[in-house]
């Protein structure tokens, strides 16, 4: 009886520490949800890939770094930047459609990554600016 009792118990305890451990890794925006750490590996506009994966710590810059969103998320009409919180996020490649070189004045995906990304890292004199520490491997 106390056997059973035990792994009820254990049982429960599980089931928290997975409700809990999910909710921890999905971060609540109110854009909608997002991983905390998101791999970006796009397949849509990249169809090869020369290197791997870049892991991108999501809820480190958005919370811990207090970075504002529209510094990455945006949305343009007539000129003009429109997107605020609330609205729908969509992917980078969704509208940086090239993959390597600009369309006009749009730029391509391999160019809005780095120059969001690794610019401001180069301004701030913080987080990763060499190949190697976003790509770890060739591929
Ligand atoms: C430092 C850059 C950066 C900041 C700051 C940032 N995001 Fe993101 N976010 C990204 C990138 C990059 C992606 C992945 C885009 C892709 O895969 O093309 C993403 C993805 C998302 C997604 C997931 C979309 C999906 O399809 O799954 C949501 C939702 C989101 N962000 C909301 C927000 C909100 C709301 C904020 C502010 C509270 C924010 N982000 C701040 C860069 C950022
Ligand atoms: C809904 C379409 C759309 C999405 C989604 C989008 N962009 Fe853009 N982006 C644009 C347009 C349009 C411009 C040109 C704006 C202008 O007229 O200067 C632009 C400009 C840029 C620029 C140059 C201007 C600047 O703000 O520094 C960068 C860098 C950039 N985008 C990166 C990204 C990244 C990274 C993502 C994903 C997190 C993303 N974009 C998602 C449409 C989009
Ligand atoms: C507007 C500025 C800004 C943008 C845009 C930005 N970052 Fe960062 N990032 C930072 C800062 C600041 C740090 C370092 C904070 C610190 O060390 O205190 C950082 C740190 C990092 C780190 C190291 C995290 C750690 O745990 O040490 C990685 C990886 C990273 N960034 C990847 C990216 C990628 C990939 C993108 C583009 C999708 C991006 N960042 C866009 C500002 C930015
Ligand atoms: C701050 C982080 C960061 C740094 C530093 C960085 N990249 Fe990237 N790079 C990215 C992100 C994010 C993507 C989009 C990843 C994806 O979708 O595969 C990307 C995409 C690419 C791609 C296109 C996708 C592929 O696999 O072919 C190439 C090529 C690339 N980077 C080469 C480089 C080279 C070369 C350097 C050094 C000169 C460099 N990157 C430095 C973040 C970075």
């Amino acid at each position: 009886m106390k056997k059973r009792l035990l792994a009820i118990l254990v049982c429960v305890a599980f089931a928290a520490v997975a409700l809990f451990t999910t909710a921890v890794w999905a971060q609540k925006t109110k854009s909608g949800e997002v991983a905390d750490t998101l791999e970006i590996f796009e397949t849509a506009v990249f169809t090869k890939h020369k290197k791997s994966a870049v892991v991108f710590p999501h809820k480190k810059h958005s919370v811990d770094y207090k970075i504002a969103c529209t510094e990455c998320h945006h949305n343009y009409k007539d000129g003009k930047q429109v997107w605020k919180e609330g609205d729908k996020v969509a992917k980078c490649g969704t509208c940086h459609k090239s993959p390597k070189k600009n369309d006009g004045k749009m730029l391509s995906l391999y160019n809005a990554f780095h120059k969001n990304c690794r610019d401001c890292h180069k301004k701030a004199k913080k987080g990763p600016t060499k190949c190697a520490q976003c790509h770890p491997k060739k591929k």
